[in-house]
Formats: C-alpha cells, sequence, structure tokens
C-alpha cells in the first residue's frame, strides 16, 4: 500500500462487475498495467484515476524543481515496484510483513468479534491483501458472507489481491483504484458495521499533520460503532530498523531506484542508473527513515515530457519516503487526535509491531436545556 490512498466516485459504477455468487476478477477488467484504460471511470475506479500520464508530470514536476528535490511515494508503486515489494516484504531484514502476519494469524478471531458482529472490511493500501486474508477468513468463521473493499493504487496490487482471495468462495471483493485521501468516499455499505482497516505501517509514510488529517478524513466518513484497525510499526533501535530499509540482497535499493526507470519510461526522461545511489537515513529527531536516490556525481537529466532538464550536484538526493516509527503513546495520541477511542491492542512478543483497534464514539449530543 501504499503511498498515498483512497477515494472513489460514490457514482461511478464501483458495484458493476460484482458477481453475487462471490468475488471474481471481472471487476478489474479495463485496469490495465500502467492504468492505462482508467479513465472512463469504470469497475471500480476513482473518478481522478490515479496513474494517468498528467498526475504523473505534474508530481514530478513540482517535486523535482523544487529546493529539496522529492517524489511522492506513490510513483514507486508501478507494476514492477509493486512486484519489488512483494518481494520486500519477504526479505529477512523486513520484520514488519512477517510480524503484523504473526499478530493476525494468532488474534484474528480476537479481532473481528471485537470490532462487532456482523461487519463489512474496507482496507486503506491494500496492496495483495495476503495478509488481510487471515482477517477475512476469521471473518467467514462467523458470519456467512462478508464484503471486503480494498482500496490501492496499484493495479497490480488489486489484481493479486482479487487472485488471492478468490478460494474465500463466500466473499465478495470490491476493488477500488484510487489514491488521494482528501475525498474519500465509501460505498455504501451493506453490514450494520464497517471496519476499516490500515495495516502494514503505512501510517508512517505520511508527515504527521497529514497522517491525522487522514485518519479524521476517515473517522468522519464512519458512522458511530464502526471501528477503524491501525497497524503500525513501533519505534526501536535504528540498528534493528535500518536494515529493514537497505538490506543486503539490495532488493530495497532496486525498489527505490525502479522510481526512475519509471520516469524514464513514462517521461521519456534519462536517468542513468548507475549515477544515482539509495540512501537511508535515520532522523532520531523526527524518528523516522528517510529514503532518498543521490546523484553520484554532478549531472542535468533532460525530461523531454516536461520539456525540462533537472540539474543535480554531486551528492545532491531526491527523498522518495519516509517512514515514521511512533512509541506506543504516539500511535494511540494519533487515534484520539483523529476523534477514535483506542479499545484494544496486540503486540507480538518482542512488542515491535502494534494492532490497535478503534471506534468511531456516538455523536455528542446538542444538550438543550443544559447551560
Ligand atoms: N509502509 C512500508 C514501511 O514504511 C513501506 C515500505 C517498506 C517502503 N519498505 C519500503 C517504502 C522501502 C519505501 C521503500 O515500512
Amino acid at each position: 500500500m501504499r503511498g498515498s490512498l483512497t477515494t472513489t466516485a460514490p457514482d461511478e459504477g464501483i458495484d458493476e462487475g460484482i458477481n453475487d455468487e462471490g468475488m471474481n476478477g471481472e471487476e478489474m477488467n479495463g485496469v490495465g498495467a500502467d492504468g492505462a484504460g482508467l479513465d472512463g471511470g469504470r469497475v471500480g475506479v476513482a473518478a481522478g484515476a490515479p496513474d494517468t500520464f498528467a498526475a504523473v508530470a505534474a508530481a514530478v514536476r513540482a517535486g523535482l524543481t523544487a529546493p529539496q528535490k522529492t517524489l511522492p511515494p506513490w510513483l514507486l508503486y508501478d507494476e514492477t515496484g509493486s512486484a519489488l515489494f512483494e518481494e520486500i516484504t519477504a526479505l529477512p531484514e523486513y520484520y514488519l510483513t512477517r510480524t503484523e502476519r504473526a499478530i493476525l494469524a494468532s488474534s484474528s478471531d480476537e479481532i473481528v468479534s471485537a470490532a462487532g458482529l456482523p461487519l463489512e472490511i474496507v482496507e486503506l493500501g491494500a496492496g495483495s491483501a495476503t495478509k488481510t486474508s487471515l482477517l477475512l477468513e476469521a471473518l467467514l468463521a462467523r458470519q456467512p458472507t462478508a464484503l471486503y473493499t480494498p482500496v490501492d493504487v496499484s493495479p497490480t496490487a488489486l489484481r493479486l489481491a482479487v487472485a488471492e482471495l478468490r478460494r474465500l468462495r463466500r466473499l465478495r471483493v470490491r476493488p477500488i483504484l484510487a489514491r488521494y485521501p482528501d475525498d474519500l468516499v465509501l460505498p455504501e455499505r451493506t453490514a450494520e458495521r464497517r471496519l476499516v482497516v490500515f495495516l502494514g505501517s503505512n501510517i508512517g509514510n505520511y508527515e504527521p499533520s497529514e497522517a491525522r488529517a487522514l485518519l479524521a478524513g476517515v473517522r468522519r466518513r464512519l458512522e458511530p460503532g464502526d471501528a477503524f484497525l491501525l497497524g503500525a510499526d513501533l519505534a526501536k533501535s535504528p540498528r534493528l530498523l535500518r536494515p529493514a530499509y537497505d538490506d543486503a540482497a539490495g532488493v530495497t535499493a532496486r525498489f527505490n531506484l525502479n522510481v526512475l526507470v519509471r520516469l524514464n519510461r513514462e517521461l521519456g526522461a534519462a536517468f542513468n542508473l548507475d549515477r544515482f545511489r539509495h540512501v537511508v537515513k535515520w532522523n532520531a529527531v523526527a524518528s523516522r527513515m528517510e529514503l532518498y536516490l543521490e546523484s553520484t556525481v554532478a549531472q542535468t537529466v533532460p525530461i523531454p515530457a516536461l520539456n525540462t532538464r533537472i540539474a543535480f550536484a554531486r551528492g545532491e538526493r531526491i527523498h522518495t519516503e519516509s517512514s515514521y516509527k511512533l512509541t506506543r503513546t504516539a500511535q494511540r495520541r494519533l487515534l484520539v487526535d483523529a476523534g477514535f477511542q483506542p479499545e484494544a491492542r496486540w503486540y507480538d512478543a518482542r512488542k515491535w509491531f502494534g494492532l490497535t483497534l478503534a471506534r468511531v464514539p456516538a455523536r455528542r449530543r446538542s444538550r438543550l436545556g443544559a447551560s
């Protein structure tokens, strides 16, 4: 998941292609490998399809002409990037995915029960949904059918999710391809209660103010009694954190550098991958890992589609991603600030990763007559 998330137009045929007998791959028809064919507003696709040429061009222009060069994280998740990210999640150094999966493996039943049945599940930044299938299986053990709405910026990831979940016959899957968090419109609910899940420590990829706004936006779109499940990595020693973002096999480096391959392909840019390197910094003050692409020489890179050339000093960096690491208290505060009531938490034995279940509180009634 990835990158920034969410949003769909409520009236754009989200339910088209959903088969009442269960999920199928039909709803993903029209989702091309690089977002081609997404503009028609069909098949669970947001009105502003995420990966259009115009969106990429605008983001790259803004990012690479800023004083601190930057590229938005969602650009990392093209088809190759999504596949590399799946590889990252299986790396020995990348403890996050397997730790979160272990918590879900042992606690999914408790989690869905605590959320309150019957439920439907919406996932922001679903990725390939392999971890979420544990929650969905627990849910289907307790109710006859269920609806799952994965939202992701990557068509590749959504296709993987659909394929992964095909085996759950009583599940309906309604994938939504979308990116932007500011205008999240959730399709009409089908169960009494909705559980929104946000896993993979994706919340940490947002700046703190964005993270609060994103969660508050989700909360506003839910009803009292609905639930939210946040999966987030916990602050720990940088000696443990750093290898997760700079693995020995170099997969994370390839993942990061792939964004330049994408700009070469989609914008005709001339980035030479031998002249950039993957750099990871731990920022102790902000409590975040920072990922950069560093220019190893002074160079100028033409980007024909933008009709521009970008100059890099030797050692100059493009910021591509941050991954904030919050303490348990800070995770709790983030949820409370967004208007949620934290109710229960689950951790792995080492307390490296936490899952927090939070509730949308009853609306405060206006106190007529009270002074
Ligand atoms: N949410 C993930 C994280 O912060 C995303 C991620 C994992 C990631 N590895 C990465 C992003 C490497 C960029 C590069 O851990």
